[in-house]
């Protein structure tokens, strides 16, 4: 069985004062979740508040990003050794950063190596952006990215590894996709996938997520189609009430 797992990216969003009254508010209510891994991934500049926060808790931390050397001249970045002092989890690939800030599957491949390296559990983002959605390129897309950004690592990592389907032109459009279109992509194109990098056992092992406009209102659509193991929450994971009750969701 897989464990349900929900993780909040807050992006570009919360100073620490802010950070802070958003974690005060909803831990409470987290911790009271049984049956269900919890994650916020606030910015670099709040995760040490954050930590502090967290401890005694539950309730797990992760970056939006890291780079994969572990110190030097590589001015602006932050490295696996630093982001594992305060967390377990790091956010890999997100669209946002292959759009804008130049990621590659090449490049994701280099940063879940490093996650591996330095023990931390990588949330590795794959999805077709809309013109490769409406050009029927999905299938094709997703597998690339899950088999380039994935190659070259045991499958004994394989299946620690969390993998997050955000279709491009579900990301903070409001228009998420339908739960059952998003379990058909995990069934036959990413656990597939997995098979053929590592093993069946490691495709079923792996817990797949749905992100893409998830909310209170919709979050159990996606939770109870069978391949679908939780969920990556952009803007809804900025509302104490709204996370929490997306976290409720996926507890069942
Ligand atoms: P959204 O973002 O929930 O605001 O659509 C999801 C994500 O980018 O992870």
């Amino acid at each position: 069985m897989r464990t349900p797992f929900v993780a909040g990216n807050w992006k570009m969003n919360k100073t620490i004062a802010e950070a802070r009254a958003l974690v005060s508010e909803m831990a409470p209510e987290l911790q009271e979740i049984r049956g269900v891994e919890k994650v916020l991934c606030p910015p670099f500049t709040a995760l040490f508040a954050v930590s502090s926060l967290l401890i005694g808790t539950d309730i797990g931390l992760g970056a939006q990003d890291m780079y994969w050397e572990e110190k030097g001249a590589f001015t602006g970045q932050v490295s696996p050794l630093m982001v594992r002092e305060l967390c377990r989890y790091v956010i890999i690939g997100h669209s946002e950063r292959r759009a804008y800030f130049g990621e590659t599957d090449a490049s994701v491949n280099r940063k879940v190596a490093a996650a591996q390296a330095f023990d931390l559990i990588p949330i590795v983002c794959v999805g077709e952006t809309l013109s490769e959605y409406e050009s029927g390129q999905t299938a094709e897309v997703v597998a690339r990215q899950v088999r380039e950004g994935l190659k070259g690592l045991p499958a004994e990592f394989g299946s620690r590894i969390v993998i997050a389907y955000e279709p491009v032109w579900a990301i903070g459009t409001g228009k998420a996709s339908s739960g059952e279109n998003a379990n058909a992509v995990v069934r036959d194109i990413i656990r597939p996938a997995l098979a053929e990098l590592f093993d069946p056992q490691t495709a079923q092992a792996t817990r797949v997520l749905y992100g893409g406009s998830v909310t209170a209102a919709n979050a159990a659509e996606f939770f109870q189609q069978p391949e679908i193991d939780g969920a990556l929450v952009g803007g809804a994971s900025l509302k104490a009430g709204e996370f929490v009750a997306i976290v409720k969701a996926a507890a069942g």
